[in-house]
Parts: structure tokens; sequence; C-alpha cells
């Protein structure tokens, strides 16, 4: 198992199983069958509105004598809503509950954007507060304080640029542990990964598969599709393995995490299978030629200007 290890040794399963738009009534099933597969790491989200399913599969295969809890990598993430040192609490103890845990084994800051408590998505600029008013510091001083008290082992960010990495590495204490983007052919972030790295700073790709079944608010009119792109194919077919599997696979070989979704049992076992193929360097240049720095998670609904957030202070480029 290709694993990343973590400054206390606490090894991370690199390919994890994603959840984000895996449907309720679909993901407790997907989960389970992950599991029997052989997955070890879930990425979950409280913004996915799914955890309490995912509770009720982990609970299952622990029950069954499938897996111990200790064997699991579970992974978390902090809403847009609930960025206040006394909110922060609230909303891990809330997803602890509905995944049935007592601890986490990562917790990340989902986006370095703010919402005011209890709205999911705002309708228009009135929902969103400004990074002046509730600071990335504070946000991150909370998760600080909830990894000293057990109850996460790991923290770190997710869509946060070296800019506002380095802003958290600056301020005493605990530095981002992971770094979660997406990462894609389309979308490579040499830079960012190569930073990351050099700062000891773990990396997990998102949409490695180019998350074709997104909601229609994140599609664009002729986007380039990843897994349809001739280089993919070509090196797939010369390898007889899918599309996929390179996608999967060269993610792996960039020493990062991995977590592509799938609630479907073939694809599921398709996507585990990548851990026994190899990619040879030749064809890892050829898919580094591939980058457009394209996004699919653009980040423009999140753009409300008059509270200081637009494309620009997002992604710091
Ligand atoms: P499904 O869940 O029906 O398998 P991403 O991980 O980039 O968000 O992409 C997820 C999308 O890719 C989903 O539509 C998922 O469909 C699909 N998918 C997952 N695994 C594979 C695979 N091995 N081959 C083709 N499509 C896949």
């Amino acid at each position: 198992m290709h694993t990343l290890t973590f400054s206390n040794n606490d090894k991370m399963p690199a390919l994890g199983l994603g959840t984000w738009k895996s449907a309720p009534g679909e993901v407790k099933q997907a989960v389970i069958h992950a599991i029997e597969i052989g997955y070890r790491h879930i990425d979950c989200a409280a913004i996915y509105q799914n955890e309490a399913e995912i509770g009720d599969a982990i609970a299952e295969c622990i029950e069954k004598g499938l897996v111990k809890r200790e064997d699991l990598w579970i992974t978390s993430k902090l809403w847009n809503d609930a960025h206040k040192q006394n909110e922060v609490e609230v909303a891990l103890k809330k997803t602890l509950k509905d995944l049935r845990l007592d601890y986490l084994d990562l917790y990340l800051i989902h986006w370095p954007v703010v919402f005011k408590n209890g709205i999911d998505f705002p309708e228009n600029s009135e929902g969103y507060l400004r990074l002046s008013e509730v600071p990335l510091s504070e946000t991150w001083s909370a998760m600080q304080q909830l990894q000293k008290g057990g109850v996460i082992q790991h923290i770190g960010t997710s869509n946060f640029s070296r800019k506002k990495l380095q802003h958290l590495i600056d301020l005493e204490g605990q530095q981002p542990e992971m770094n979660q983007v997406e990462l894609h052919p389309y979308l490579q972030q040499q830079d960012l990964l190569e930073y990351c790295h050099e700062n000891g700073i773990h990396v997990t790709a998102y949409s490695p598969l180019g998350s074709m079944d997104r909601p229609e608010v994140f599609k664009k009119q002729g986007e380039p599709i990843p897994l349809e792109n001739e280089t993919i194919v070509a090196i797939a077919e010369k390898n007889q393995i899918s599309p996929a599997q390179v996608l999967i696979r060269w993610q792996l070989q960039r020493n990062i995490s991995v977590i592509p979704k799938s609630t479907n049992p073939k694809r599921l076992k398709e996507n585990f299978d990548t851990l026994k193929i190899e990619l040879n360097d030749a064809e890892m240049d050829e898919i580094a030629a591939l980058d457009q720095h394209k996004r699919i998670i653009d980040g423009a609904f999140f753009v409300a200007p008059d509270k200081g957030y637009t494309l620009e202070s997002l992604w710091d480029e």
C-alpha cells in the first residue's frame, strides 16, 4: 500500500475514496464495497451532506470485523460557515457524531472563505463574512486546539494557495500538514506541489478524474475531459489499463494522495487496482506536458467583491 508519512510517523494510505457527489442512498453501499476491496482511506466533508450514511457504513464494517477503526484513515472538512473560534468545535462534533467516530485522522479547512453561521451557500454577499472579520489565523488556532485535545490527529487545509499556506506557517504553532487541491492533467499545479513538499506539507488531489458528475453550475461549455484526452487514452491502451487508472496512477507517482470518487463496485475495484500498476518515466513526462492550468472548480461561486472575495484573492494568482 502506498502511504504518506506524517511527522509523528502516522501513515495515510495515499489512495482514498472520494465522497463528494456520492448520493445518500448510494454512498453507504459504496463505502462498504470500498472497504471490502481494501480501501482504508475515506475522504469526507460536512458539506457533502452524506456523512451520516458514511458513518453507518464505517460502523457496519467495524461491527462485522471487516476492519478496525485504527486501520482506517478518515478525513473530513470544516465548512465555510463555521470558521469562528467558537464554531469550529461545534462543527467538528457534528461531523464526529454523523461519522460515528470519536476522532478524525485529518481535519481540513475546506475553503479560505467565510460565511455566516448556518449558511451552506449564500444567495448573495449578505451571507459572507470578510476574512478581516474572521481571519484564517483564528480558524487555524481553533483547529490546533482541537488537535491538542486529541479529537483530530492531523490538521490541514483545502484550496489554499502558497501565499495562504505561508501565512499559516508564519504563525506560531502547528503548520498545515496537508493541502487538498484540485489536480488532474489539465491542472497540475507543479509549483504549489513543490512548495508544499519543500515545506513538509502533504498534498491530496481532488477531482482527479475530472469530476464529470459535478453539478451543472460547475460546468462550462467545451471543457476538456481528462478521461478522453488522447494521450491518456493512448497510454491506457498501451498498458491495457483504463484511462481512469492512468489518471490515478499518475497522481500516486507524484507522491501525493488521490481520492477518486465512485459509487460503482466495478469502478471502485478498477481504481483500487492502480496500486498494482506502474507508469514509466516517458509516460509520466507525456502527461506532464498536458498541463493547461485549467480549473474545473474555479471558485466563481465564491466571488463576492463587496466582501473582499474575488478570483484573484481566492487563488492569489
Ligand atoms: P461513478 O461514481 O458512477 O463510478 P472525480 O473523482 O474526479 O470527482 O470523478 C468522479 C466521476 O468519475 C464520477 O462520475 C464517477 O462515476 C466517475 N468514475 C469513477 N471511477 C471511474 C472509472 N474507473 N472510469 C470511469 N469513470 C469513473
